[in-house]
């Protein structure tokens, strides 16, 4: 068997054994797939300064997000349909994610629910919602994220209306999964994942089903999605929201600098420049270039929090020393499970770790608090 030693090891093994369908809605963008491609490019064209000769003993990457304490200032981002990469997905997630001392977002759009979930996630458990058109349903998730003891809201602005992804498409990716004969013959050839899918008994979209009408007949997401999404979603509703929640609030999908000032007024505890992993709007600029001019115009009034192509623990030193308190990762950890359960979000979290305290190091520091745009190459990096 290949040792994994990177996250390019998960994402392989990943795609050998989950079902194309749902590797595929993991590993694809909207339309022609360039922001999704660029949001790991733009990482690549940032250099590091080395430095020597500096005592490099006693390191640590510790440090907050939103106050909390985390063991490097990396979050697992909210991803629907966790559960499809691996049988009870967000639950083992959750559990590698408390094991290693980070948060641990639930989307809405998750397979298991709050309540199974929040038995198994630590202190940094955080609840990702969309906004529906249905108010009610949006008060009772809010009130179940509440009685889930879930720390911080993570509001998603940036999915009013769904990107078009070609991949789903041609998949027929729907909930429950259109069994055409191409997906069976697939699925008969990922045995362990069938198995573990078999092996559950865990209800299925435990957020949704039973409590928003129209979800036993979902059909296709894109197609459900236009249909409860609400695209009227406006600044007012996030006042609403914040009001409601009443805990810590994080505003999900910013890349202008105009919204991350609004963003501001709102009140929010954090912002996260993010294009949603390239799954929206095909050819808005990659998260890492949109973070340094949010910092400049808003990094003094609030959190900034990034996501977006994060693959390395060297991209979370980048997006560290240009201004994101924390990150997030989507894919990576979606990889990992694929590839190995919770043992292998656990070890996607052990790989970026070493990676991000090395490079620290080699960097010349020793504490993450410390770290700032001096370890970069001028020129290299964006303004
Ligand atoms: C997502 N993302 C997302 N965001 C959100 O707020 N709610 C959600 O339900 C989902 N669902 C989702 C599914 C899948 C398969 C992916 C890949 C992404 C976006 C996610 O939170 C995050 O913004 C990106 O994944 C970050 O980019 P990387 O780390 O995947 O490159």
């Amino acid at each position: 068997m290949t040792v994994i030693t990177n996250v390019e090891d998960l994402r392989v093994l990943a795609q050998k054994r989950v079902p194309r369908m749902f590797y595929e809605y993991a590993d694809s963008g909207s339309w022609t797939e360039g922001t999704y491609r660029a949001n790991e490019a733009d990482f690549q064209k940032i250099k590091l300064r080395q430095r020597v000769a500096v005592n490099m003993e006693n390191r640590s990457t510790r440090s907050t997000m939103i106050g909390q304490e985390v063991a490097m200032p990396v979050a697992i981002a909210p991803t629907g349909l966790t559960g499809m990469q691996h049988a009870d997905g967000e639950i083992l997630a959750a559990r590698a994610a408390r094991k290693f001392g980070i948060p641990f977002t639930l989307s809405t759009m998750s397979i298991c629910s709050i309540e199974d979930v929040a038995q198994h996630a630590g202190e940094g458990f955080w609840f990702q919602l969309y906004v529906m058109r249905d108010r009610g349903f949006i008060e009772r998730l809010i009130d179940r994220a509440k009685a889930a003891r879930c720390s911080a809201l993570v509001l998603t602005l940036d999915l009013q209306i769904i990107g078009q992804r070609h991949k789903d498409l041609k998949n027929g990716l729907t909930a429950p999964p259109k069994m055409t004969l191409a997906n069976m013959i697939d699925i008969a050839t990922k045995p362990r994942w069938a198995l573990g899918m078999l092996g559950t008994k865990r209800k299925q979209f435990g957020n949704i089903f039973g409590h928003v009408s129209g979800i036993e007949n979902m059909g296709s997401l894109g197609e459900w999605t236009a249909k409860q999404f609400d695209p009227s979603l406006n600044w007012g509703d996030v006042e609403w929201i914040k009001k409601r929640w009443g805990g810590q609030l994080i505003l999900k999908g910013i890349q202008d600098v105009e919204d991350a000032k609004l963003a501001v007024a709102s009140g929010a505890d954090a912002l996260i420049v993010s294009n949603h992993g390239g799954r929206q709007l095909d050819g808005a600029q990659s998260s890492i270039d949109a973070l340094p001019s949010i910092v400049d115009a808003v990094g003094g009034q609030i959190e900034i929090h990034m996501d977006g192509g994060i693959r390395s623990g060297q991209d979370v030193l980048k997006a560290r020393a240009l201004g994101a308190r924390g990150v997030y990762i989507g894919r990576p950890m979606l990889y990992g499970l694929g590839a190995m359960g919770e043992a292998g979000v656990s070890k996607c979290l052990e790989i970026i770790h070493k990676e991000l305290d090395l490079t620290m190091a080699f960097c010349g520091h020793t504490q993450i608090e410390n770290v700032d745009k001096g370890i970069l190459l001028p020129g290299t990096f964006p303004k």
